[in-house]
């Protein structure tokens, strides 16, 4: 069974509830998920172990919120090179975050990434739900092919 390490920030909660359902997708499709909320990652070492990796922010003024940015920092001292990959996050009408989290672990990171970033505006809305699930054993039969 391999690990996958999903962290979040938010303000609002919407991008945890999308992050809890990407991890639910990933046991779904028969592995471990661990959430992990940002502010909780303070070193290197708390990023590390992890066979796959989803990292989530909302979008705000265009950006991910700095918490993330910070995390992002951290996760380049950690070996992360053709490790899965997936990003995610809420957002209203553009998706600057999680465009730039997913080309981040892809450009930068040289992770193997899904597809590409999932982009909810919320779980709640439009299919939501089905959509991180399937985020997330997307991300689950990338580490069982
Ligand atoms: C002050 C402010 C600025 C925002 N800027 C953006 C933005 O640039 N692009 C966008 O798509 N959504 C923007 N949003 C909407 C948030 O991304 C949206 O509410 C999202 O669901 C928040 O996620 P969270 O609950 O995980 O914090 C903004 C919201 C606020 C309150």
């Amino acid at each position: 069974m391999a690990r996958v390490l999903v962290v979040y920030a938010t303000r609002t909660n919407s991008t945890q509830e999308i992050a809890e359902l990407v991890a639910e997708g990933i046991r779904f499709s028969g592995n471990e998920a661990v959430v992990v909320d940002v502010k909780e990652t303070k070193n290197a070492a708390d990023l590390e172990g992890y066979d796959g990796y989803a990292f989530g922010s909302p979008t705000y003024h265009g950006e991910m919120l700095q918490s993330m940015k910070t995390m992002l920092f951290l996760a380049e001292k950690v070996n992360l090179e053709g490790k899965v990959g997936g990003a995610f996050g809420a957002h209203g009408w553009s998706t600057e975050a999680q465009d730039r989290i997913y080309n981040t672990m892809k450009e930068i990171f040289k992770m193997d990434m899904t597809r590409g970033p999932l982009l909810l505006k919320s779980a709640s809305l439009g299919g939501g739900v089905q959509m991180a699930h399937d985020y997330g054993k997307e991300i689950g039969s990338k580490l069982n092919p």
